[in-house]
């Protein structure tokens, strides 16, 4: 038998029929969810936060027949700003089946909130260059606790293979003769992601002008596309992810829990680049970075395989005028409603 811990929580109405109601169906959704009987339970610990006090939810447990367990009720520790009225659950109980990686655990109603990690999702997030996609993408998967998936970055190592290996990008034959020479690794070191190409990590690497050039014509190719586009929907495929880039609502994820299409005027766009290129001790004319920014979006918005555009049920947010929390608190609240 092994030993395995269920978490859970749930919101409710401080009366005592809705807790006793709210605190048997989350019990009972961790027993179905996780296939235990009432017998194997050892121990459940109840808390209820301080607006919660019409009765103790461990009367629900045993209502529904958990007679030998150890039960807890205790006050949630109270933090500013937190999830009001929710009863959380920690359930200890033994198992033939379940290992502590295999439970299931069940965060109910308000609740779902405390954990949009075990909901999956997938959260897209496309636009034209320097609308803020990416330091968006970033904020967001940290709040929401999943992963941030870069997939320009993608395409940038693409573009600096070539420059590495003189070959000229801007042929077609001679990028597609060259792909299967590239080995593209992404691997998340304290959260945040890096890129490897053929085992280097070229993370710093592709973050410059150069490259994007080349990464915006790479990207215009379409055995490249098909190869990328691959890499990308298997990265998401079994986790909740922020997925950035152009195409990510139209073509890599069509089925996205919400499609975000963030866009700038340009010179707005090309103002922010500026400042980022300052930040990195880089000193490039505006002149010059609105114009590769119009050459981009020309680029990218026009090419003939999957061309920027915004998804048809893909929702527009224009950023010139927003700030970053504005923004984010936006798309979060959008998301929570598809949720
Ligand atoms: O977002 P970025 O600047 O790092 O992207 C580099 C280039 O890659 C950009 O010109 C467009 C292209 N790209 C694309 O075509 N599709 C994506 N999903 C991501 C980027």
């Amino acid at each position: 038998m092994n030993i395995v811990a269920i978490r859970g929580a749930i919101t409710t109405e401080n009366t005592k029929e809705a807790m006793l109601e709210a605190s048997q169906e989350l019990l009972e959704a961790i027993l179905t969810a996780n296939q235990i009987d009432k017998k194997d339970i050892i121990q459940i610990t109840f808390t209820c936060t301080k607006d919660l006090d019409a009765v103790y939810p461990a009367v629900a447990a045993r209502n529904l027949g958990v007679t030998e367990a150890a039960l807890m009720c205790m006050q949630e520790m109270y933090v500013k700003g937190s999830l009001e009225k929710c009863i959380r659950i920690a359930v200890l109980c033994q198992s033939e089946a379940l290992v502590q990686q295999t439970v299931c655990h069940q965060y109910l109603k308000g609740a779902k909130k405390l954990r949009p990690d075990l909901g999956r999702f997938t959260l897209a997030i496309d636009g034209p260059a320097g609308a803020g996609k990416s330091t968006i993408a970033k904020c967001l998967a940290q709040n929401l606790r999943c992963t941030y998936i870069d997939t320009g970055a993608m395409y940038r190592t693409v573009g600096l293979f070539c420059i590495q290996n003189n070959i000229d990008y801007t042929n077609e034959d001679a990028v597609n003769s060259v792909l299967s020479q590239i080995g593209i690794d992404i691997i998340y070191e304290d959260n945040a992601q890096k890129i490897y190409l053929n085992g280097v990590d070229v993370s710093t690497a592709i973050r410059t002008q150069e490259v994007a050039a080349a990464a915006s014509k790479v990207a215009t190719y379409k055995e490249v596309r098909e190869a990328l586009v691959d890499m990308q929907r298997k990265l998401a495929a079994t986790k909740s992810v922020v997925m950035d880039g152009r195409d990510i609502g139209t073509v890599v994820l069509p089925q996205a829990t919400l499609k975000i299409f963030l866009t700038a005027s340009a010179e707005e766009r090309a103002n922010r680049r500026l400042l980022e290129y300052e930040a990195k001790g880089m000193e490039v004319a505006y002149d010059v970075l609105l114009k590769e920014i119009q050459e981009r979006d020309d680029q990218d918005a026009n090419r003939e395989v999957s061309p920027l555009k915004k998804a048809d049920d893909g929702i527009e947010i224009d950023t010139t005028s927003l700030s970053i929390e504005e923004i984010i608190e936006r798309i979060a609240h959008l998301l929570q409603e598809r949720l």
